[in-house]
């Protein structure tokens, strides 16, 4: 590590000023983070409180970690991903505003996890993860630190997959809110905002024209939705795989085509996953694709391409730019492969906008003050983020968006609880 253990770990002190210039124009477009952040610099609700973030280091996580210290709480940072820390941001949080931050850009799975275990060793009492590596590091490596915890947070769908796993087995040891399960969260950054972020890191990696082209996306989930709906917005034919046969329905029923892998692998030009499952691109459909593929992951983990298999087809590899990487098969077909199948819109691109990721904050950060309320009443498992949370976020940015409402009139209020009245 460049910097001793309480300071942080960042690449590059001087380029704090330009993290200071980026995490305030985001802030701009973070109406309802910023509302809370004033109330809880008067109410000071999360006072005395440790909170160590697994996170992207972006300049909109950076004005979540500013609400939670505005909120009185001392504020630990690492990375969720190797390849999308903004080194600006870390170093801006790291020695200007007093959160020691341990990210570093394109750091090797070592560095990653000292940093990851440099976060806990500052004895947290809540955690707020984005993909569970902290929940799972606590609950192997370092299980004399759960004492200390009152519950924790998880931003997103593999993280909450992996944790649910570890309440079916009897193994979580503290509560977790999955703030991902909150419709503030997942209909907004999971559709449009991985929709966007996504076209907009592969633009940003290739400079392809979608218009014309075959996209294929492999996932109907939220995110899936959200790319394949912004992919055919920019003119590209948009095919679907997918597991499930309601959702393979619904992308049916949107006007994407459905079809199976190995169909979509001999015609499509650009391949997406965001499925959160392994090996979705296998052996057997990179043998079948065009020359010329392009390829690219969007899901949380780096596990959704069988990268190997694509290692071990290919005679040459080369680095074409910093996000391609080319591989050539024996048969002279060429594959390129994007940000090394990590998530390409922090990869090659700045992840979600600030404006979605203002309603995902705002409920962390509501979730952290209602996690020093009520922890003690939650038992040890996944628990949906509170329905009052999730609505007041999604009115306050209504509000912030200059949209009123209607509200129900007394009479309709009864009709909707009353069984009595029919035809
Ligand atoms: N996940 C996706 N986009 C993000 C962003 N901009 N900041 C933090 N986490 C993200």
């Amino acid at each position: 590590m460049t910097q001793s253990h309480a300071k942080g770990d960042i690449k590059d002190p001087s380029l704090a000023q330009q993290g200071i210039e980026r995490i305030e124009w985001a802030m701009k477009e973070m109406p309802v983070l910023n509302q809370i952040k004033k109330r809880f610099k008067e109410s000071q609700p999360l006072k005395g409180m440790v909170i160590s973030g697994c996170l992207h280091i972006t300049c909109e996580t950076a004005n979540l970690a500013l609400t939670l210290k505005s909120g009185g709480a001392k504020v630990f940072m690492c990375a969720s991903n190797p390849l999308s820390t903004q080194d600006d941001v870390a170093a801006a949080l790291t020695t200007q505003y007093g959160i020691p931050t341990y990210a570093i850009n394109n750091v090797d799975n070592e560095t990653y996890y000292q940093h990851i275990n440099a976060v806990l060793d500052q004895k947290p009492n809540v955690t707020m993860d984005d993909g569970a590596d902290l929940v799972a590091t606590l609950h192997t490596e370092k299980i004399n630190l759960l004492d200390n915890i009152i519950g924790g947070t998880e931003e997103t769908t593999t993280g909450v997959i992996r944790l649910k796993s570890l309440a079916k087995e009897n193994k979580l040891k503290y509560p977790i809110i999955a703030v991902n399960e909150a419709e503030t969260k997942h209909l907004f950054d999971n559709r449009y905002g991985t929709g966007q972020s996504t076209l907009d890191g592969i633009t940003r990696a290739t400079n392809i024209l979608w218009a014309g082209k075959t996209v294929v996306v492999c996932g109907y989930g939220w995110c899936g939705k959200g790319v394949a709906l912004r992919a055919r917005g920019m003119g590209a034919n948009t095919i679907v795989t997918e597991v499930n046969p309601t959702r393979a329905l619904e992308a049916a029923m949107d006007g994407h085509r459905v079809m199976s892998m190995s169909e979509a692998s001999k015609i499509g030009d650009i391949f997406i996953t965001l499925t959160g499952c392994m090996n979705v691109i296998a052996k057997s459909h990179f043998e079948l694709m065009k020359n010329g593929a392009i390829i690219a992951n969007s899901g949380h983990f780096n596990v959704e391409i069988e990268i190997s298999a694509l290692e071990q087809l290919s005679k040459t590899k080369n680095k074409i730019s910093e996000a391609i990487d080319e591989y050539i098969l024996p048969d002279k077909r060429k594959l390129y492969l994007l940000g090394e199948g990590r998530l390409i819109n922090l990869a090659a691109a700045e992840g979600h906008p600030s404006a979605v990721m203002d309603m995902s904050f705002a409920n962390q950060a509501l979730c952290a003050e209602y996690l020093s309320q009520e922890s003690k009443n939650l038992n040890l498992d996944v628990h949906n983020v509170p329905a009052k949370i999730d609505q007041l976020v999604g009115s306050l940015k209504l509000q912030s968006m200059n949209m009123y409402i209607d509200k129900l009139t007394a009479q309709q209020q009864k009709y909707l609880t009353s069984w009595s009245i029919g035809t």
